[in-house]
């Protein structure tokens, strides 16, 4: 790349975080999911992942039940100062974060007030580094007690998120330009209460399915009246999880129909119930698929360590699209590659800023990127193997931070563009 400046000056180049994925020490329905089912998700893991190239290299660690629980985390919740300091290293000037629910209210109605202080000084200390903070309200974890009583599943228990958002406004509210209110909805809503490989693990339970959906619109609709009414100022958005659909066979009219039905059913449909309530569009891009009929049908290289097939470049078309439908600031809240080797990050990398460059070029109004993710970080259902991060983290040796070379290559880049 040249040395010429090619992005605004404003542009947020950051990189995403999620509380129970890095923090260490969460007590929420994932982590208490993890303790039962370390020892099956082990015990059952070649028959899922045997077919990944990368086999070999993930099999020990892969049939290890610690693999499954989140246990220390990369204790972030410890050294996010630290971490702060890389990123700043790193050259970016945003972070986006989550806040923890079961840490701010581990019990129902009563706020801890370390918790709430913690994220006070997370907010000051990146500000103090100059990297904004995009504060992620909801990442898929709930306390204890709200899951309990049925989570998202019920109407009636919206008061509770309220309530949290309530006092996430009253807190932060005012240190704020920038809040996330939720995580990926569809995905949630899949793997929880569809395909049951996510806690609850409810398979094909199509009415709570359903109810979630629909309540998590509920409950975004709410959370930007709470938030505006504290801070008018505040920018408000979710991350969606966006793929970029396409028809294998370009001119055939059961791919071309099919593609069709699955972009609006799983890229646009929540966005669209939310469009006048979100200030920008945010979505999280990792995802090109190619549907043959109903079935994906994607090239079979090159594929990523969790077997995932990349095209960086598919960041395009999603961000023409997401802005022709919604005229709206848009923020890549996500995008990245599991890739423990460090062969393919810097390539990614790479076209992912010409795919944006090229957009702007469109006069497509991006604001900014955040790369998945800062640090290596525990994988839901996959565990700690999936290597993520651009700086990676050893925890077996004292939880040691080390930047990989396609971050140094990344700094570089971001450097010319100040
Ligand atoms: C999620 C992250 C996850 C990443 C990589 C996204 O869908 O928001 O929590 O780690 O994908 O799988």
């Amino acid at each position: 790349m040249d040395k010429q400046q090619t992005f605004p000056k404003d542009f947020y180049w950051g990189a995403s975080t999620a509380s129970h994925q890095v923090e260490g020490d969460t007590l929420n329905q994932w982590s208490v999911w993890e303790l039962a089912h370390a020892k099956h998700l082990a015990n059952t893991t070649e028959e899922r992942l045997g077919y990944l190239p990368m086999w070999d290299e993930i099999k020990k660690q892969a049939q290890n039940p610690d693999n499954y629980v989140s246990g220390k985390g990369v204790d972030h919740y410890n050294r996010y100062v630290e971490d702060f300091d890389i990123a700043k290293k790193l050259n970016l000037n945003a972070l986006r974060f989550g806040i923890e629910w079961s840490r701010l209210e581990p019990e129902e109605g009563q706020w801890d007030e370390a918790g709430v202080e913690h994220y006070r000084d997370y907010i000051k200390e990146l500000k103090k580094r100059g990297i904004e903070p995009f504060l992620n309200i909801w990442h898929w974890t709930i306390p204890i007690w709200f899951d309990d009583m049925g989570g998202f599943t019920k109407g009636k228990n919206l008061k509770y998120f309220y309530r949290f958002v309530e006092k996430i406004a009253k807190e932060y509210g005012r240190d704020l330009t920038y809040v996330i209110t939720l995580n990926e909805p569809n995905v949630y809503t899949s793997f929880s209460y569809m395909t049951g490989e996510w806690p609850p693990q409810e398979k094909n339970n199509l009415p709570h399915a359903v109810a979630v959906y629909l309540n998590l619109i509920r409950a975004h609709k709410r959370s930007y009246k709470i938030l505006k009414k504290v801070n008018p100022n505040i920018q408000i958005g979710i991350a969606a999880q966006l793929a970029n659909i396409q028809a294998k066979r370009p001119h055939n009219i059961v791919d071309e129909s099919v593609t069709k039905i699955m972009r609006y059913l799983w890229n646009w449909w929540f966005l669209r119930r939310i469009r006048k309530q979100q200030d920008f569009v945010g979505f999280n891009y990792y995802f090109t698929d190619y549907y043959r009929k109903t079935k994906r049908d994607n090239p079979k290289v090159p594929l990523s360590d969790m077997g995932w097939y990349m095209e960086p470049e598919g960041l395009y078309p999603l961000l023409l699209r997401a802005y022709a439908h919604y005229k709206r600031p848009i923020f890549v809240t996500e995008n990245g590659v599991a890739d423990m080797h460090d062969q393919y990050r810097q390539w990614w990398l790479q076209e992912t800023m010409i795919a944006i460059e090229r957009a702007l070029s469109e006069g497509i109004d991006v604001r900014g990127y955040f790369h998945w993710s800062l640090l290596d970080n525990f994988e839901w259902k996959y565990g700690w193997w999936p290597k993520f991060g651009l700086v990676a983290v050893d925890r077996h040796q004292g939880m040691k931070r080390t930047v990989r070379p396609s971050a140094l290559w990344w700094a570089e880049q971001l450097k010319k563009q100040k």
